[in-house]
């Protein structure tokens, strides 16, 4: 089982829809048995809490249940998970700080996985912005999280 843990940086916005997006997509293509996800923030503001209102709203438009509560991540989910995948250069940095040198490999931007360049490298924070916002952070994690199925699943093949 690969374990793919993403992470931003109060683990209520951003990676609760990456990780609600990832399973997703895995369940639709009955891979449940191959892989699993996990989120979390660098920060603790927002431990033990639901995802933000506007995250759940949008995710069930999009027949996605978010279901997580939010906690802040540890240096030993650096070596739990196969994959580490953050939303900006702000959790790169925060979470490279707790990596060692035999972890560090796999932490990741998530939009390191656009199927083309896009010009942005960072997934915006859409904490103090409106519903658009996170509608704008769907897309782009959706269209990322596909991509970076269809990565694993080519490599796995
Ligand atoms: P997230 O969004 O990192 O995508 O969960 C934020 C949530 C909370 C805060 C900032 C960003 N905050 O400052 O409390």
């Amino acid at each position: 089982m690969k374990k793919i843990l993403f992470v931003c940086l109060g683990n209520i916005c951003r990676s609760p829809l990456a990780e609600g997006i990832f399973l997703k997509i895995i369940r639709d293509r009955n891979l449940e048995h191959k892989y699993g996800a996990d989120s979390c923030g660098t920060a603790a503001y927002h431990i033990g809490e639901k995802p933000d209102y506007r995250a759940i709203k949008t995710a069930k438009q999009h027949g996605i249940n978010l279901n997580h509560s939010a906690r802040q991540i540890q240096s030993i989910d650096l070596d739990h998970f196969e994959l580490i995948i953050v939303m900006d250069r702000a959790n790169l940095n925060n979470t490279l700080r707790i990596a060692t040198p035999t972890n560090k490999h796999k932490i990741k931007l998530l939009r390191d996985f656009e199927p083309s360049s896009f010009g942005d490298a960072e997934v915006p924070d859409p904490y103090y912005g409106g519903i658009s916002g996170f509608e704008e952070v769907f897309t782009i994690a959706y269209r990322c999280c596909e991509n970076l199925i269809n990565q694993l699943e080519n490599k796995s093949n």
